[in-house]
């Protein structure tokens, strides 16, 4: 028998975890098309609390059922091995990257893709395409194993940095010439700023006054501000990463008609509260778009590129730390739920 631990938090308050262990099933018992993922890393980050926080608005409780009815497993992006299965084209020893819980395997029913396969077990089919593909790596053009780092920390928020540029450069930017990004210390704030930078328009970046040294030192914002300060009087995009209520009161009250278009994307805040002045980004509208507009290959090259140049410079922003096992993954949740992880370091946790 397998033995497996399973890391649970409480669905209303995400800072109590439990570790569970159980025994997994024998290869017998793996049904047709199942295969057993081991879990080998994967990345922490805001992103990953924002699930817990919206977990019962989007279903993200649903991707990975385990523990009591109050309880529920955070989703992560990452690498995981194919240990056992019952599908020819996957055998053991594949290496493969997707959503994963936080736990040390992982029972996948397989329907092959031509990039590797398709999760379709019962209580994922109502939910997002997107977190039920997984690449295999041997078929994944962008892999490049010295690079899992940066890719499990990174691809997931820069394919919505890419995109979120991609549509305000495919908008002229709604008339405006100056960006102002909140959160922007943050890994997707300043992905998407690398992605505007050289576009033509004035990067503003906010972020608290603790980051802003680190923000400044990214060297992609024109200015850097902290939380409170206030920004110049132009015509303007605001791009939210934070959620916070405050920050985007105070920036319609100074600039008035001059925000031109205020774009919701993220709750590094932790605060879900809806505002009609906002407009929600989904980043699968401008993937089908530009899907539409390129085609697939033209997609995957422009995005490839764009990947390319962020990774190239991405390892010498952000140090990656590494922590390994339930304990520290716990260590590792906790701060960065608390917002105690510093932003010049990313967590990769092995399980
Ligand atoms: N809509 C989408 O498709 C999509 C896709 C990817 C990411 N996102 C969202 O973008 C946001 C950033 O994600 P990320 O993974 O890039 O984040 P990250 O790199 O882990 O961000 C860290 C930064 O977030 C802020 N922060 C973190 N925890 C906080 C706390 N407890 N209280 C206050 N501020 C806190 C701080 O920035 P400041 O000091 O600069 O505020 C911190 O430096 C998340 O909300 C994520 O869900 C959305």
């Amino acid at each position: 028998m397998i033995r497996r631990w399973t890391v649970v938090v409480d669905r209303d308050d995400l800072t109590e975890t439990e570790v569970l262990h159980d025994e997994l099933p024998e290869s017998s018992d793996l049904s047709d098309c199942e295969v057993l993922l081991r879990v080998s890393h994967v990345g922490l980050t805001a992103n990953n609390v924002t699930y817990g926080v919206i977990g019962d608005v989007i279903g993200y409780w649903n991707f990975f059922p385990a523990g009591g009815p109050c309880q529920g497993v955070i989703p992560l992006w990452g690498f995981a091995d194919v240990v056992d299965s019952t599908v020819d084209a996957l055998p053991a020893g594949t290496r493969v990257y997707g959503y994963l819980p936080m736990a040390s395997h992982l029972v996948v029913r397989a329907k092959l893709t031509s990039a590797g396969f398709v999760d379709t077990s019962d209580h994922r089919a109502e939910l997002p395409a997107v977190y039920n593909s997984y690449l295999v790596t041997d078929r994944d053009p962008a892999y490049d194993e010295r690079l899992e780092d940066l890719q499990v920390l990174y691809r997931p928020l820069f394919l919505t940095s890419f995109l979120l540029a991609d549509r305000l450069v495919d908008n002229d930017f709604h008339g405006a010439r100056t960006v102002v990004i909140s959160s922007a210390s943050s890994k997707t704030a300043f992905g998407t700023a690398h992605c505007l930078k050289d576009k033509g328009v004035r990067l503003v970046g906010l972020t608290s006054p603790r980051n802003v040294e680190f923000t400044k030192s990214l060297g992609l914002y024109d200015t850097v501000l902290p939380y409170g300060a206030s920004v110049d009087v132009e015509p303007s995009v605001y791009l939210d990463f934070s959620g916070s209520a405050d920050v985007r009161s105070a920036l319609h009250d100074r600039l008035g008609s001059g925000l031109v278009k205020d774009v919701s994307i993220g709750l590094t805040h932790q605060a879900a509260a809806q505002d009609a002045r906002s407009e929600f980004f989904f980043a699968p509208d401008q993937l089908r778009k530009r899907t539409t507009d390129w085609g697939s290959d033209g997609l995957a090259q422009r995005f490839g590129e764009a990947w390319r140049g962020f990774t190239a410079q991405a390892g010498d922003r952000v140090a990656v730390v590494r922590h390994s096992g339930p304990e520290e993954l716990v260590d590792v949740w906790q701060a960065v739920l608390a917002g105690k992880a510093n932003p010049n370091t990313a967590d990769v946790i092995s399980f």
